[in-house]
């Protein structure tokens, strides 16, 4: 397993390349969940690259960005297992040379959901998969749908601008209980990790409606920052533990 921590080197190894490149931007901390996004990526691409990097720009207070957690040993292992071909760690000083004063902005369904709790954010995110994909130049690129609105809007970039590959979407990866599983999940303690199984339960139940959600979360001892429906799913975002944790299911 190739591992690059130069732009200069990975376009190197990418331009003596000919076989299909299947591309995973990641932020590392990596579980079951991101493994599934390089099974999806190994059926469709002869040569799978991952990128870990934990994007400043896509997050809201500095002190969230500082309690991300940060695995690199364990995720390299994982990667190698999974028989990854090359993973890319690039430095903030590399992706952003010009110190983000360049942004990708989507002007509609980035203001809703998360991007209404979280300003900002989505302009974070899209810029930085510019970057990687200008970088990488992937055939396919792989996203989850346990972040559904980033998937959306990553689409609807790569649908606007023209871009010439695939953007896949690969369902969410989940515990027994149902729990989605995230890197966030590592930061809750044992109650909160209890607690927090009910948000796929209540997601499940169609009898219920997005109002009674909410009630039933916050009687769960949630702070909600939504329960909401669009696209014909249901999306919730909620802290427990003082941690963000969001979810969304298909409806019909
Ligand atoms: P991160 O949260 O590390 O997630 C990387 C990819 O894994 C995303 O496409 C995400 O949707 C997917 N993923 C996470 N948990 C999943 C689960 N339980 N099931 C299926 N897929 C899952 O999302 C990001 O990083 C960043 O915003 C990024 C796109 C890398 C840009 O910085």
């Amino acid at each position: 397993m190739k591992i690059f921590k130069k732009i200069s080197q990975l376009q190197k190894w990418r331009k003596s390349q000919k076989k299909s490149i299947g591309f995973v931007p990641t932020m590392g901390a990596l579980h079951a969940g991101h493994i599934e996004l390089v099974k999806k990526a190994k059926k469709k691409s002869k040569l799978i690259v991952v990128s870990i990097f934990v994007n400043p720009t896509q997050f809201n207070s500095a002190e969230d960005l500082a309690k991300y957690p940060r695995t690199l040993e364990n995720d390299l292992k994982m990667l190698k297992a999974a028989k990854v071909d090359a993973v890319f760690l690039p430095t903030e000083k590399e992706l952003y040379p010009e110190g983000y004063r360049y942004k990708v902005m989507e002007e509609v369904e980035s203001k809703i959901l998360c991007g209404a709790h979280r300003p900002g954010h989505f302009e974070g995110v899209l810029t930085v998969v510019m970057k990687l994909l200008n970088i990488v130049k992937p055939d396919f690129a792989f996203f989850g749908e346990k972040d559904f609105q980033q998937l959306r809007l990553i689409q609807g970039m790569a649908d606007a601008f023209f871009m010439d590959l695939k953007i896949v979407p690969v369902a969410t990866v989940r515990e027994k209980s149902g729990l989605a599983l995230s890197s966030r999940n590592k930061r809750l303690s044992q109650q909160g990790l209890q607690t927090s199984r009910v948000i796929s339960t209540f997601l499940k139940d169609k009898g219920l409606d997005a109002e009674e959600i909410k009630r039933k979360l916050l009687a769960h001892g949630f702070d909600v920052d939504y329960v909401e429906d669009h696209w014909n799913r249901r999306f919730v975002a909620a802290y427990i533990d003082g941690i963000r944790l969001i979810d969304n299911m298909r409806l019909r």
